[in-house]
């Protein structure tokens, strides 16, 4: 074999490897409990999440969707859902946390993370108002940092509004390593995801 051939088949195996963890990832789901002992499901966004989705976005107070958002936008579009539910699970990952009432699956709770470069990937978390503080976040953020090793990513960062202490505690709390930068209003949190927790 030439090592042009060689080379080539390095990649292959790459992309092979790449496709078996973005595949893997887009299948995940996982059963967890929040501090009051409810069982949640923690699952791979889907395509037909879109309703669920939007309904998500719907128990968000505007505190909330201008933390998440940084805007006052209420309702998502077409676009948005689609850009939201329809990932690669290799530059774009997705969790959902949901629970299930009388037959019905509500996602109470959204993390993903997109990449930003080959060991980087900026991450973003958003529960549903009448369950914050129920140690959702948490479950969903410990669960993205694990696929995101898989993926090879070794930090995440988060672009938090200085006064969003939930989710600065949320990241300050995670049991990795931090390091925060302020700039005008908005916090810059890298987290080292290769180290504890
Ligand atoms: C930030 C956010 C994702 C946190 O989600 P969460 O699931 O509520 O996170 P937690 O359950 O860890 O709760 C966070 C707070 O509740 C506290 N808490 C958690 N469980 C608790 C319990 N059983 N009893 C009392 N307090 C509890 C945590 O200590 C933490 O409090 P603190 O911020 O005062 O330290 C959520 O508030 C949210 O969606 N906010 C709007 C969107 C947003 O800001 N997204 C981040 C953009 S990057």
């Amino acid at each position: 074999m030439t090592d042009n051939e060689k080379d080539a088949q390095r990649s292959l195996a790459q992309d092979d490897a790449a496709l078996d963890t973005s595949v893997a990832a887009s299948r995940f789901s996982a059963t967890e409990r929040l501090h009051d002992g409810t069982s949640i499901l923690i699952r791979a966004i889907r395509p037909d999440d879109k309703e669920r989705l939007a309904e998500h976005a719907r128990g968000l107070s505007p505190e909330s969707i201008y933390h998440r958002f940084m805007s006052f936008k209420r309702n998502l579009s077409e676009e948005d859902l689609r850009k939201f539910t329809e990932l690669d699970f290799a530059q774009h990952v997705g969790l959902v946390a949901t629970l299930t009432e009388d037959g019905r699956e509500h996602i109470e709770g959204v993390g993903r993370y997109i990449r930003t470069s080959d060991r980087r990937a900026e991450v973003a978390l958003s529960v549903v108002d009448q369950l914050q503080r129920h140690g959702i976040a948490p479950l969903l953020l410990s669960h993205l940092s694990r696929i995101a090793r898989h993926q090879g990513i070794v930090e995440f960062e988060a672009n938090v509004m200085a006064d969003n202490v939930h989710m600065l505690n949320v990241l300050a709390a995670s049991g990795f390593k931090t390091h925060s930068e302020y700039d005008s209003g908005v916090v810059h949190v890298i987290v080292r995801i290769d180290n504890g927790a």
